[in-house]
């Protein structure tokens, strides 16, 4: 059977009420669940109710709607929220996404001022608002998970300042340091992504609404006043840039990938570390699991998974640059591709920090282990040298000396400690007994290292205090 233009737009204006006018047939089902992004947008209902209520706000400020219509509307949208929040709505595909489903139950319930709430705006504004409060709030849980896993740190970091382990380069045993020292490498390492994020609050943090579809509207509206409502540092300059720019979510996932691949090089320490091989610490068995073969198995599950979920961090940053890199200007449908990628990035950094800031303040050290792992491998080598230089050897030749020493303890089989003065004294006459407590064990090698930054237990100690206050000078606490 055929259908007459005018019974296909019947049945346009049936399916999509929103712009049945221009239309003569309706959507293909297929089409309209393909373009639909209301099973994952609908996530951000709250941002999308709250900007909806600051738009009507500022219309009523500058007479674009009377008092009582912006109170319909903001009764209407609160009810709407209260049903979303009980999982009562009803979310209908057809209606493509998260702002229509809205508004279009707006429009049931109260009436034709529902159909006012959409003057001087377009989805395409909408949009950008919505998503950048919503990853506003994300971005500052993500801060206090990151701070509660940096506390935790720090928390290690100061039961283990005289902890001795071995220092690595090249995987291969280098000097000695502290536990807490290379701890406290991890806590620069989160430090710098909290600081990242922070700045790309910032950027997040600007109003795009008011710039309607591309070039703004010609209703008289009062921007400033929707950003103060919002929470909005400032508003978007430019309404096509700010209906286009896309730029914050990117930093956001390049923030998330840089979080990922930090946890990845701690998972992958801690997965070598608690190999039977290292054996320097243990991850308490909850973190863990067993095989169902091997009854001797307990796997360090929790760093591995982080270690493997890096790779869809970075998947992620990697399908927003290509989502953006082609588009020209204004908004074009391929960004409502943006959400996908950047909820999965938010939604993975949130377990893995979870997980890491349980966990990391329940390792176990074997600090025995530790430290006789930090006796072999020729760790005071480099102090040794040092020794000789202070007593007026020239670095190059004192490296030489030592170089001859070492190959003397691999042949013996035995460390420089446990080789005799008069073994050493073969390789330098300035060689005296004072060695064995100046040079050559852990305690002295860690404790020259007397500067900012090195390894000594006393710069560690002043670390771990400077880490506190830097963890609050830099954390924001949660607008909403
Ligand atoms: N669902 C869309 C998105 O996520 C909303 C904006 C649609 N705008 C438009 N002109 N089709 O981007």
């Amino acid at each position: 059977m055929t259908t007459s233009p005018d019974q296909k737009k019947t049945s346009s204006q049936h399916t999509s009420g929103m712009w049945g006018g221009r239309f003569t047939e309706a959507t293909d089902a297929f089409v309209a669940e393909f373009t639909a992004s209301v099973q994952f947008d609908q996530r951000f209902y709250k941002q999308d109710i709250a900007g909806s209520i600051a738009h009507a706000t500022m219309l009523a400020s500058v007479g674009v709607l009377t008092e009582a219509e912006r109170d319909d509307i903001i009764q209407g949208l609160n009810t709407i929220q209260t049903e979303i929040e009980a999982g009562q709505f009803n979310w209908r595909i057809d209606l493509e996404d998260v702002h229509m489903n809205i508004e279009a139950e707006l429009t049931k319930r109260i009436g034709i001022t529902g159909k006012k709430l959409h003057t001087g705006r377009s989805r395409n504004d909408q949009v950008a608002t919505d998503i950048r409060l919503y990853l506003r709030d994300e971005i500052d849980s993500t801060l206090a998970t990151l701070k509660q896993l940096q506390m935790g740190i720090l928390t290690l970091a100061e039961q283990h300042t005289h902890t001795i382990m071995p220092g690595f380069t090249h995987l291969q045993t280098a000097q000695p340091v502290t536990f807490s020292h290379h701890l406290l490498a991890w806590f620069e390492m989160l430090l710098r992504d909290s600081e990242r994020l922070q700045d790309c609050r910032k950027r997040t943090n600007r109003l795009p609404l008011g710039s309607a579809a591309l070039a703004g509207t010609t209703y008289p509206i009062n921007r400033a006043y929707t950003a103060q409502l919002l929470g909005f540092e400032a508003v978007c300059e430019n309404s096509l840039d700010a209906v286009s720019d896309r730029d914050f979510a990117i930093e956001f996932n390049a923030a998330a990938a840089l979080i990922m691949m930090h946890l990845s090089r701690m998972s992958e320490e801690l997965i070598l570390w608690t190999s039977a091989q290292f054996k320097f610490v243990q991850i308490p068995d909850r973190f863990c699991t067993g095989s169902s073969i091997m009854p001797q198995k307990k796997n360090p599950d929790v760093p591995e998974l982080v270690r493997g979920k890096s790779g869809r961090v970075f998947g992620d940053l990697m399908s927003l640059l290509t989502l953006m890199k082609g588009q020209p200007l204004a908004y074009n449908k391929d960004n409502q591709e943006d959400k996908e990628p950047l909820f999965d990035a938010i939604d993975t950094i949130r377990g893995c920090l979870m997980a890491f800031a349980d966990m990391i303040p329940a390792l176990v050290p074997n600090i025995d282990i530790m430290r006789e792992a930090a006796l072999r491998g020729f760790s005071t080598a480099t102090d040794l040298a040092d020794y000789l230089v202070k007593k007026g050897v020239a670095f190059r030749d004192a490296h030489e000396i030592v170089g001859k020493a070492v190959a003397l303890g691999v042949a013996e089989d035995k460390d420089l400690s446990e080789l005799t003065l008069e073994q050493l004294q073969q390789f330098s006459n300035l060689i005296t007994q004072d060695v064995f407590d100046k040079a050559l064990t852990l305690e002295a090698s860690v404790s020259a290292r007397d500067h900012i930054g090195g390894t000594a237990p006393k710069q560690v100690k002043a670390a771990i205090e400077r880490g506190y206050v830097r963890i609050e000078n830099l954390y924001t606490p949660a607008i909403s």
